[in-house]
């Protein structure tokens, strides 16, 4: 891989150990991937930042970094909503210890908002063909396939390195030929809502790691994709797909028709709103997973207005959304809902204290019984707070 003097020198040391470190990652993976050289990366969202899935290893390897970095950049959700976490029953010791991950990341320079939609804050504006280093695999599906932007799939500790040398290795999904979609998806339906993230439950599985291009009767919304893209890197592990004639790439390329087809029915989408009935009344609801869009609190703002709930929600969004929208958050939470921030029902240990769940996201429905051990259930977004359980209407 050809590296630049000054490149050269980051790796020989000449500006310290945490730089040497950082270039060390980005060469090794462009040395496995075949990169021919490092590229400049416009921002970095890092993942690796809650306590639950990082622990005590996480923290020393982040606290011993020293630095700042060269390009916008953000954390992934913590375990806690940093101002709420008592509410939320996390233990002390735990929030003590998210507290220093933060204090160690920001330390380094990076913002702690703590977001699996960088996309809405304000100086991550990303836009078609931009180089960027993000590591939700949500994030990263939305910036490819919504965005029109390239990223791989970065683990913390390669979007750190990025964020730090301000560049990446130039392979994957940064290549134009890595783009191009090699499997087609037909959808014989029409759809909307929740319809796409059970979609993408489905999907992901068949497709894996691979490019997908989708032929679809609807255009969808942007929020549709975002819950698309999130439910197939969750089933499976798609970081980019095409829709034709919406999304970006899909209308500016000619991409040749792939020899694989695979047909999504009705019945299939039907069937993930059917499964797990059996858990005939769930312990807490909770939407925004990805994290919500103004849009969605709009929505959801929308639907509860007027009502008291019986049951705990959850309503997930990053805090700089939230501090936008003040009206949207007191007419949501005065009906008993919760505007959670910096963190979800799957990276907080608090979603373990319940049974089970129902929720609006196929990425959730795929990784809340996994890694929560909480038994989940799929609904539209009406039926979630139709779910909730309403105690007074006024
Ligand atoms: Fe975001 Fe958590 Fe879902 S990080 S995509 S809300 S699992």
């Amino acid at each position: 891989m050809y590296l630049t003097p000054e490149e050269e020198n980051t790796l020989d040391g000449e500006y310290g150990r945490s730089l040497q470190k950082a270039i060390e990652i980005l060469v090794a993976l462009g040395d496995i991937y075949g990169a021919d050289r490092l590229i400049p990366v416009k921002s970095a969202q890092i993942a690796g930042v809650s306590y639950k899935t990082i622990g005590d290893a996480g923290l020393e390897w982040i606290s011993d970094l020293e630095g700042e970095v060269r390009i916008p950049s953000v954390l992934n959700p913590a375990g806690m909503d940093i101002a709420r976490w008592d509410e939320m029953g996390i233990d002390p010791f735990f929030a003590k210890k998210q507290q220093e991950i933060i204090e160690a990341y920001a330390r380094l320079g990076i913002q702690t908002k703590c977001t699996c939609t960088p996309y809405y804050l304000e100086g991550f504006d990303v836009r078609m063909d931009d180089h960027i280093a993000w590591s939700e695999s949500s994030a990263v599906s939305y910036a490819n396939s919504v965005i029109g932007a390239r990223t791989n799939r970065e683990g913390g500790p390669s979007a750190l390195a990025a964020a730090l040398v301000g560049k990446t290795a130039n392979y994957g999904y940064h290549l134009d030929h890595m783009r191009e979609p090699v499997i087609a998806v037909e959808i014989d339906c029409h759809l909307e809502g929740a319809d796409y993230g059970a979609l993408g439950y489905i999907a992901g599985k068949d497709i894996g790691s691979r490019v997908a291009i989708f032929h679809m009767k609807d255009i969808p919304s942007k929020d549709e994709m975002k819950s698309l893209g999130a439910a197939m890197a969750a089933s499976g592990a798609v970081a980019l797909y095409h829709i034709e004639g919406v999304t970006p790439e899909a209308v500016r390329n000619k991409f040749t028709r792939p020899e694989e087809t695979i047909t999504v029915e009705r019945k299939q989408i039907d069937d993930v709103y059917e499964a797990n009935k059996e858990i005939d009344s769930t312990e807490i609801i909770t939407v925004g997973c990805p994290h919500c869009s103004p849009k969605e609190l709009q929505e959801i703002a929308e639907l509860v207005d007027g009502k008291k709930l019986r049951k705990e929600m959850w309503v997930c969004t990053a805090r700089e959304v939230a501090q936008r929208h003040p009206d949207l958050v007191r007419k949501i939470e005065k009906s008993g809902a919760k505007i959670v921030c910096d963190t979800c029902m799957v990276v907080s240990p608090a979603a373990n204290r319940y049974s089970s769940m129902t929720v609006n996201s196929g990425k959730a429905l795929a990784y809340v019984p996994s890694m929560c051990k909480v038994a989940a259930r799929y609904a539209t977004i009406a039926d979630c707070i139709k779910e909730a359980g309403v105690l007074d209407e006024n």
